[in-house]
């Protein structure tokens, strides 16, 4: 059988950089769990545009198409700050997005026990924390119509459309809890049913899809802003909560300062699955090109690293692997190896990007 495909954007700004480390770790798979995957590289973002003039080009959007995983470092600068809108690096990132159709949006909180007096939560409401938020991307209140400003009478009125259609809600409800059942198998679904007919919709339609498809799946359902509380509360009682776009964005925004660290955050964008089975999927660190830090090997690569892990939880179905590279994180988190971003008062050796690879790709 032929090898999984990758394709690697690595991108502007530390990207290349984070993206190296992951490289090295593919190439430890290779040489060491017999888990090899056919590689191929490209440029997206501002190189792409520096290269082709624009921020992603067809071709390598077709390419993006065919493979069985795409991995993103990050892209953007100051340097196309002025571009026309149509031609930012951050385009090529909602083009992958738009025409993939990723539709769900995976973006995991989890406190690493070494890195707990980071939160801004007491550790013990944090230590061993592993929840994971599904939020849908592609449709909701970001997208829906009419929208705009207007006017009625003599005053402005700002229009936005909170719509979902059902197939839109059964799709991703499908992508959370075939998630659940790869984790402790509990989705908590949140809406705001109390005021919102989208939010009806969505309990019913989450159900549904439930009972006839996921019963052995722990389902509850909770609303959103009392999901809100509970995130901060009580933070261990969730396992995947899935929710939609807007909600989404908040949630998982304040879900991940629970846990540290910007250069921890991985993230997986997901959607259909393809004729193979897998889903079209881009894996990706949160964090953006961080100029103020980019070519000074001081960018930690552990987010991009666990986005890679989440890779291959989530599109190759070897979880035994990721849970070997998510544990050498762990490790080396324990035994106090940190990038500049991880330095706490109490201290710990101090490492490069490079170096931080090394302290991995070791454990
Ligand atoms: P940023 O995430 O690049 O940086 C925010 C702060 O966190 C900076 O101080 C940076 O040094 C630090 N930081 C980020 N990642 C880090 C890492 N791995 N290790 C250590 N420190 C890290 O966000 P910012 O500064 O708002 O945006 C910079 C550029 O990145 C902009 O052009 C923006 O448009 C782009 N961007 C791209 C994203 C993407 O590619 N997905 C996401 C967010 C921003
Ligand atoms: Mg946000």
């Amino acid at each position: 059988m032929a090898n999984p495909s990758l394709l690697i954007l690595p991108g502007d700004g530390i990207g290349p950089e984070v993206m190296a480390q992951v490289e090295r770790v593919i190439d430890w798979f290779a040489a060491n769990r017999d888990l090899a995957f056919d590689v191929s590289t490209d440029l997206a973002g501002g190189c792409a545009y520096d290269a082709h003039g624009t921020p992603l080009t067809d071709a390598t959007m077709a390419k993006a198409q065919e493979v069985d995983a795409v991995l993103l470092g990050a892209v953007g600068g100051p340097q196309y700050d002025d571009l026309d809108f149509s031609l930012k690096p951050e385009r090529a990132l909602l083009r992958l997005r738009k025409e993939m159709d990723l539709f769900a949006n995976l973006r995991p909180a989890q406190c690493f026990d070494a890195l707990a007096d980071f939160s801004s939560l007491k550790r013990e409401l944090v230590a061993g924390l592993d929840m994971m938020i599904v939020r849908e991307l592609t449709s909701g209140v970001y997208f829906g119509e009419p929208r705009g400003v207007t006017h009625e009478g003599n005053e402005r009125v700002g229009v936005n459309t909170h719509r979902y259609t059902e197939s839109e809600i059964a799709r991703v409800a499908r992508a959370a809890f075939e998630l659940a059942r790869k984790r402790s198998n509990r989705v908590c679904s949140m809406e705001k049913r109390n005021v919102m007919e989208a939010g009806i919709l969505w309990r019913d339609v989450v159900q549904e899809i439930h009972d006839a498809e996921y019963p052995d799946v722990e389902l509850s359902h909770m609303l959103a802003d009392a999901g809100g509380m509970q995130i901060v509360r009580a933070p261990k009682q969730f396992d995947v909560i899935l929710t939609d776009n807007l909600f989404g964005d908040m949630l998982s925004d304040v879900a991940a300062m629970l846990t540290g660290s910007l250069g921890m955050l991985p993230s997986a964008s997901l959607g259909l699955p393809m004729a193979n089975g897998r889903p079209k999927a881009l894996y990706e660190p949160v964090h953006g090109s961080a100029p103020d830090i980019a070519g000074q090997d001081k960018a930690n690569p552990i987010a991009c690293i666990l986005s890679f892990a989440m890779a291959l939880r989530y599109s190759f179905d070897e979880g035994a692997n990721a849970d070997l590279l998510e544990n050498a994180v762990q490790k080396v988190l324990a035994d106090g190896v940190r990038t500049g971003d991880l330095m706490g008062p109490e201290g710990g050796t101090p490492v490069g990007t490079v170096g931080m690879g090394d302290a991995i790709l070791a454990a």
